[in-house]
Order: structure tokens, then C-alpha cells, then sequence
């Protein structure tokens, strides 16, 4: 991927992967990126701003009141320069300041002056990383509408080994890409998404689910919200922070997953079904514990309704995308599942370590109306989010009568 004309702010905070932004930095310039430097003080101590300079070519500022080759206000004119700052490594310390508003020294200042995505790349020790004063500094930062990667597990410089490796290079290059690719083509439009699983209650302290994370629809919906999109999520029970700038309705059952979509449909133009609904729901809950009195027991289940095909019957002109997660025959069943919901998109995948409920990243096959079949390698969930919203950005132009 070129990376040409891309202004890129590359931020250094003070960890001992600092030598590995050297590479980074180098892969960016390689790629066609204009690079900048912001470095802390103590990054400046593992290593040296002419290390950058003379590697990458490019402007290096550590402070700009010790060193203001052409003082103009550099950290708002780097601000809004950059089409992305990349802090990497980004320290415990950086990632806490930020989450803090601080702004004491030229990369935290840049940061908090940014008007373009923000991407932290952590790496430190794993309990560090792991500590809960950190782990709610990056919620915030999520909450606050930047970009957080996920640090590598491994062999640690401080000779532990745990979370918090400063990522492969190609990683975060495509994590570069992914957040670069976003335009706002989608404003004016109002996306509706569903993630997560759903729970079937047997009992008050027992349910039917499923594995699912959420983590696919969230990235739909933090990426949505970037494609200027006004974006409404309604999550069945998972464990991620709510993206920013989505308004997020959380259920429990198939049966309110059913109720809110049917009563938020109408106020959207687009609906994009990620969810893991239970196909079937006990058909008595019991009342209270099921004591274990009996030796065995059989428990009824019911079909629930199928939100997805409810939609697809009243959908008008609205732009539907279905998922399927198959085990064998996928794109006759992906096919098959478009024409029986009535969907516009459907992306289809099979069961696997890496395109699974939990991964963070997808693999898969993107199916259109028009029998059109896209073949989606592994990627991110952020990164598929971005190309599926961009399919559905096609099928708004197909239809407006011309094509990009
Ligand atoms: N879906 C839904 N409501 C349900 C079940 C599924 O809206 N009760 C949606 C999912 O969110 C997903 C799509 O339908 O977008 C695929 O669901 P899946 O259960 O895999 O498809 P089915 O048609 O039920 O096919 P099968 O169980 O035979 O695989």
C-alpha cells in the first residue's frame, strides 16, 4: 500500500521500543508518507533526534521553546498539518496525559491541538499495561474519539513476557492505512447496527448464548461514525467500551433486539446486522433457580424471529446488510441467505482461530445483490468495516445513477 502525499506527525514517547519507530519511521518515507517527528524528553534519551533526522530526513522537535527553528505556534501548525498522529511507542505516561487533557510539552500539545485520527501504538511492561489506572486511561481514549492498537504479547525488554510487545511494523502500517482510508462520504445518512449475542434466559440465573464479542459490529459502528454517518448500535451483552460518538442501545434477549431494531428502523436509511441472534429461545422461562432435583431435564426451546428477514420484507428503498458465519458451502449459502432476507450486501465467513467471535481480525467474502463477490484477505475488523462501508457507499451511488 503507497502512502503517497500522506502527512504523517510520527509521535515518540520514552520506551525502549523507541528504536523500533526508527523502522517505522522508515517504512512510512519508503512508502511516500511526509513524515514529522515529535519526541519527549526521555525518548530523546534512547534515541537521539539526528538518529530521525538523518534516517528518515525529516523535521524532529523535541521542544519547541528550547528550539524554535521557525517558531509559528509549531504544535498547532503540526496539528493541523497531519492527516494522522501516530504515537509509537506510546508509554503509560503519554497515554495517561492524554487521557488527561495535559498538554506540557510539544507531542502532548500536538496531540491535544489534533484535528485529524489519533492512533496510540502502547508498549511497556505488561503490568503496566495491564494496570487499571491504564487500562481506563485508554476507555478514555477511545471515549474521546481516538484510536488505540492492541500491543503484541511476547518476550518484554524489562525480561518479563506478557501484553505490551510494541507491535510488528506491517501491523501498524496497516492500522496507518486503515485510518487514512477513512472519508466522510457517508454524512447525512443514518446507519443502524446490531452486535453482540443475545441471551435466552432458562431460568433468572441461567441463559442460552453464544460466543460472539461484538467485536465486528463495534468496528462497524466506530468507523461508521467517522464516515459522518449518525450511527445508532444496539448491542446485545459484550465487553467493549461504546465507540465514540454512537448512540448505543443495549439489550439482553432476541425478543428486544426484535423490539428495538423494529421501533429504530424507520428513522434509518441504512441497517447493517452483525448480531449473533439465538435462533431459538427456551418457550417457558422459569421463574426463580431451577433447583437439581430431577436426574435429568429437557428444555423446549421456540424459533425466535428472524430480525434480519423481518426487515428485509419492509425495506423499501433502505440499504440492508446481513451477515453468515457458515461451517461449509460458503458462498451458496451467503447467496442463498441474500435472496432469501432480501439484503443488498452480505458478508460471509467461516468459522476459524483467526475469523472467529473473539479475533480481532475477519476473512471472508463480500456478496452483492448484483451476484458481485468480493474476497476479503485477513484483516482487521476496523480495516473490513471500512471496506464493507464503502461497498454500501456503491450501492448509494449505483443507485444515484453513477459510479466513482
Ligand atoms: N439474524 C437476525 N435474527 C435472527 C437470526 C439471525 O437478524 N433471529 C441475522 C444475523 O444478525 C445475521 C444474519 O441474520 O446478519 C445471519 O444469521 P444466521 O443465523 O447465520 O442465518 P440463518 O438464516 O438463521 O441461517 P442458518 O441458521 O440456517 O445458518
Amino acid at each position: 500500500m503507497s502512502f503517497e502525499g500522506a502527512k504523517i506527525v510520527l509521535g515518540i514517547s520514552g520506551s525502549i521500543a523507541a528504536y523500533k519507530a526508527v523502522y517505522l519511521g522508515r517504512e512510512l518515507v519508503r512508502r511516500g508518507a511526509e513524515v514529522r517527528v515529535a519526541m519527549t524528553k526521555n525518548a530523546a534519551k534512547f534515541v537521539t533526534p539526528l538518529t530521525f533526522r538523518a534516517a528518515l530526513s525529516c523535521p524532529v522537535v523535541v521542544d519547541e521553546f528550547e528550539d524554535p527553528t521557525d517558531f509559528n505556534m509549531q504544535h498547532i501548525s503540526w496539528s493541523k498539518w497531519a492527516d494522522i498522529i501516530v504515537i509509537a511507542p506510546a508509554t503509560a505516561n503519554i497515554i495517561a496525559k492524554c487521557a488527561g487533557g495535559i498538554a506540557n510539552d510539544f507531542l502532548s500539545t500536538t496531540i491535544l491541538a489534533a484535528n485529524s485520527p489519533v492512533l496510540f501504538v502502547p508498549a511497556m511492561n505488561s503490568a503496566m499495561f495491564l494496570n487499571p489506572a491504564t487500562q481506563r486511561n485508554i476507555k478514555t481514549l477511545h471515549q474521546l474519539g481516538h484510536f488505540v492498537m492492541q500491543p503484541d504479547s511476547g518476550d518484554l525488554a524489562c525480561g518479563e513476557s506478557g501484553a505490551g510487545r510494541f507491535p510488528e511494523i506491517e501491523k501498524i502500517i496497516a492500522e496507518i492505512e486503515t485510518l487514512l482510508s477513512i472519508e466522510k462520504t457517508l454524512t447525512g445518512h443514518k446507519i443502524l447496527i446490531t452486535a453482540g449475542p443475545t441471551r435466552e434466559y432458562i431460568d433468572s440465573v441461567r441463559f442460552i448464548s453464544n460466543p460472539s464479542t461484538g467485536k465486528m459490529g463495534y468496528a462497524i459502528a466506530e468507523m461508521a461514525v467517522r464516515f459522518g454517518a449518525e450511527t445508532t448500535l444496539i448491542s446485545g451483552p459484550v465487553e467493549i467500551t461504546p465507540p465514540y460518538g454512537v448512540r448505543i442501545i443495549y439489550v439482553t434477549s432476541a425478543e428486544k433486539m426484535y423490539n428495538a431494531v423494529m421501533s429504530e428502523f424507520g428513522a434509518h436509511d441504512i441497517a447493517i446486522m452483525a448480531s449473533a441472534v439465538a435462533d431459538y429461545t427456551p418457550t417457558k422461562k422459569f421463574p426463580g433457580k431451577i433447583k437439581k432435583t430431577a436426574d435429568s431435564m429437557a428444555i423446549e426451546l421456540t424459533r425466535t424471529r428472524d430480525i434480519l428477514a423481518e426487515l428485509g420484507k419492509n425495506k423499501g428503498d433502505k440499504i440492508l446488510v446481513g451477515f453468515a458465519l457458515e461451517t461449509d458451502n460458503l458462498i451458496e449459502n451467503a447467496k442463498d441467505k441474500l435472496i432469501r432476507k432480501n439484503l443488498d450486501i452480505i458478508f460471509a465467513n467461516l468459522e476459524s482461530e483467526k475469523t472467529g467471535f473473539s479475533a480481532d481480525t475477519n476473512a471472508g467474502v463480500i456478496i452483492d445483490k448484483d451476484g458481485n463477490i468480493e474476497e476479503i484477505p485477513l484483516l482487521s475488523k476496523r480495516k473490513i468495516a471500512v471496506i464493507l462501508l464503502r461497498k454500501i457507499q456503491q450501492v448509494i451511488e449505483k443507485r444515484a445513477g453513477y459510479s466513482k
